[in-house]
């Protein structure tokens, strides 16, 4: 038997290159091999967020540009975590099997705590991995391809499931996370991550002229202020973009770029170019989707019949070994 894939992301709208290149890139390229399940996070939105008023949009716009990188809806099952009331269960469950010095240690969430401003956290959000580990629980997931920053939820669940089955008995595998090689793609304004609240995103379906004008205002080496001076492309967002998108030339340009031969403006207009011929099969894949969202919601309902059937199978399972009936 095939064994399980399950990742999901929260529903943020159109998704940007960081995320493909983050995550959905392998979650099409280990389709096949593998049982794939996706899922919309919807509930994880409320831990940050009290306003769903932009949850539907926001969804079908994600699962659009999901389709459009490859997720074959026949395959695999993409669905809304809301949907299926068992994550909302086994994430009860699992609630008494973590302690709160556990989760106050974690990672991922303290980056957010930071990043956020958040002074007073709710109850809901310090649970956030555990949500998470019944998402991919409940579908009994083996692998789990995600961003790097996603590593300490992983672990998490490997925890949660172990303390589940040595309690109860053994119902869940240990998940194994599975990272891409560019697991984190720089923003365009140099910052570390490529993210929508930060402003420095190039989104899947934009237009080549977005592209161009994205890239152009992209931060490259400081130190390289005129076009024959030598550059340096280690420190340089643009060259990690030739890196993961034009891999046949960025050998040269690292050349030219150090030896001063090549300018900021001519590697940037090549950039733009090697990143939108990249992402042109995609962008004429999802127009007929967003032309027609109601085939979308017809996607997602009968990714959730498919899901609930192994929710329901899995908390069975659950039940069982915790003799509650
Ligand atoms: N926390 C993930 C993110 O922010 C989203 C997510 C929710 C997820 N449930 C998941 C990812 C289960 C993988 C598996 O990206």
């Amino acid at each position: 038997m095939k064994k399980t894939i399950l990742s999901g992301m929260r529903p943020t709208g159109r998704l940007h290159i960081g995320h493909y290149v983050g995550a959905l890139e392998n979650w099409v390229s280990l389709q096949g091999d593998y049982q794939n399940y996706h899922l919309v996070a919807d509930l994880h939105v409320l831990t940050t967020n009290t306003n769903t008023s932009n949850i539907e949009d926001y969804t079908l716009d994600m699962v659009m540009d999901w389709i459009a990188s490859g997720i074959d809806p026949e395959k695999s099952p993409m669905f809304r975590q809301s949907q299926i009331k068992q994550h909302s269960e086994l994430f009860l469950i699992f609630c008494m099997l973590i302690t709160k010095s556990r989760l106050e240690r974690n990672p991922t969430l303290k980056e957010q705590v930071r990043d956020m401003e958040i002074d007073n956290m709710i109850y809901g959000h310090l649970g956030y991995p555990v949500l998470q580990a019944a998402d991919i629980l409940l579908y009994k997931g083996n692998l789990v391809p995600v961003g790097e920053d996603q590593l300490s939820h992983i672990e998490i669940t490997r925890e949660i499931a172990r303390k589940f089955n040595f309690e109860y008995g053994n119902v869940f595998p240990e998940p194994d996370p599975k990272l891409t090689k560019f697991s984190r793609l720089p923003g365009l304004d140099g910052k570390a991550k490529m993210s929508k609240s930060l402003g420095n995103t190039i989104f899947l379906s934009d237009a080549p002229e977005d592209i161009f004008a994205s890239v152009k205002k992209a931060v490259t080496d400081t130190q390289k202020q005129r076009k024959n001076d030598p550059g340096r492309p280690e420190v340089c967002t643009v060259y990690t973009y030739h890196e993961k998108f034009n891999p046949a030339e960025t050998e040269t340009i690292a050349a030219d770029c150090r030896s001063g031969a090549l300018g900021c403006v001519d590697c940037k207009k090549r950039c733009a170019t090697a990143i939108s011929d990249f992402f042109e099969p995609i962008r004429e894949r999802r127009a007929p989707l967003a032309a027609n969202p109601e085939k979308v919601k017809e996607i997602l309902l009968d990714g959730e019949t498919k899901a609930r059937k192994v929710a329901e199978e899995t908390m069975r399972q659950v039940h069982e070994a915790m003799k509650l009936g």
